[in-house]
């Protein structure tokens, strides 16, 4: 990686040479077109060396040991909470917790905040596009307190019915827990909005961020939510790492999520003593490498630059729903290209989204096919199930056009055209 590209330059080509398996060449002919990124994202190689060289030279458990080793582990580790914080744009280290990833961060939130402050007859509101990891932990804290759960419609487009906020928003509204960018239709949600008449109401907000702080700089601060969660290998880092945002007071006040070592400051027979943030939100030894391996891949990120992946995945976004157009027979699902994210869901007319997927896997691009983890979503919009491409900053417009390609060949086999 040499060049910092502008806008209007950017070229993915620079990119993927970091990426050793974007090289992948299957069936023993095609090259792969890796197009399943909103599922986890490549890592380059300098991400991969950052977890090779600490293994090699810097591993220890960290904020134990009074040692040598174990001091380097914990200032790597600290290293990278502060580079999350400074990406995020958060004011203070207390406010950056690591998890295991998004579905952790939630279910932190739905058990430590939500068994500490939510009642029967309390309503959370989320909307009818969420992952099922901001669904369910909000359906168990329900089971546990008799809250309600309630949702937010949205169009057939595929958009948040904000006047819907009118009648759904009411004093006995605890929480809005809302993804900020759809996994499956891609749509921008107005969070900034949202979280206003939230706050306004008395609500607290959480902002489910998986597939938007990978590609674009996340308004922290415009924002004003509560929580923000997202994990590591949606951007670049490895799995098992990820991120629970929380505002300082907030986190300071709730009963921690699990209890073991590194979260006390002290235990005796009789009970324990919760340590200060972060610490008290991070029981047991924490994923220390994937941790280090993630503030390597914000540094990577931070280098080509955010905005300039962003444009470029919304030039590939465009291009794919021309393609899609081109082919016929396609029902795109979400709004227009100008309100979304690099993600683009689609159902063929008559031939199940696996098939496609297996066509397009022996053209050797990889897409996820299914529910997408987001079965009511599907249920709203009337499809069992739909075929995802995702993007991310090394895809390439040639691999786009291969999706066209791919897709007739698969008309000629189901329909013989
Ligand atoms: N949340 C991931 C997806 O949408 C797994 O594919």
């Amino acid at each position: 990686m040499t060049t910092v590209p502008d806008v209007a330059t950017f070229d993915p080509e620079i990119y993927r040479a970091d990426f050793p398996i974007l090289s992948t060449v299957l069936h023993g002919r095609v090259p792969l077109a890796y197009l399943d990124n909103a599922a986890t994202t490549q890592r380059p190689r300098q991400v991969i060396d950052a977890l090779v060289n600490t293994y090699e030279k810097h591993y220890a458990n960290v904020h134990r040991g009074i040692h040598w080793l174990s001091d380097q582990s914990t200032d790597l580790y600290e290293e990278a909470r502060e580079n999350v914080r400074d990406f995020l744009g958060a004011e203070t280290r207390e406010e950056i917790i690591f998890t295991r990833g998004t579905t952790e961060s939630i279910n932190l939130i739905a058990r430590s905040w939500g068994d500490w402050q939510v009642r029967e007859g309390d309503e959370i509101l989320l909307t009818e596009m969420e992952h099922h990891s901001n669904i369910v932990p909000w359906q168990q804290l329900s089971q546990r307190t008799g809250c309600r759960i309630r949702f937010l419609p949205i169009t057939d487009e595929g958009e948040i019915e904000l006047s819907a906020l009118d009648t759904l928003l009411t004093e006995r509204t605890k929480m809005v827990s809302l993804t900020a960018v759809s996994n499956v239709l891609g749509t921008v949600n107005p969070v900034e909005e949202i979280t206003r008449r939230a706050h306004a109401a008395g609500a607290l907000v959480t902002v489910d961020a998986a597939q938007a702080v990978p590609h674009q700089t996340v308004p922290l601060r415009e924002w004003d939510a509560d929580f923000v969660v997202f994990s590591g290998h949606k951007m670049l880092g490895p799995s098992g790492i990820g991120v629970l945002y929380g505002r300082a007071e907030l986190l300071d006040a709730m009963p921690p999520f699990m209890g073991g070592g590194s979260m006390i400051q002290r235990v005796t027979l009789e009970g324990y003593e919760p340590a200060d943030l972060p610490a008290k939100f991070e029981a047991g030894t924490p994923s220390i490498v994937p941790a280090i391996g993630l503030g390597t891949a914000i540094n990577y990120l931070r280098n080509i630059g955010l905005e300039a992946i962003q444009a470029h995945e919304q030039r590939l976004t465009q291009r794919a729903h021309e393609v899609l157009a081109e082919v016929g027979g396609v029902q795109l699902l979400g709004p227009a290209q100008e309100k979304k994210a690099g993600i683009v869901s689609f159902v063929m007319d008559g031939i199940h989204a696996h098939d496609v997927a297996q066509i397009l896997d022996r053209h050797g691009i990889a897409v996820r096919a299914g529910h997408h983890c987001a079965m009511p979503l599907h249920k709203r919009l009337r499809v069992s199930a739909s075929t995802r491409a995702s993007f991310y900053l090394y895809n390439t417009l040639e691999e786009v056009e291969r999706i066209g390609e791919a897709l007739h060949d698969l008309k000629h086999i189901f329909r013989r055209e």
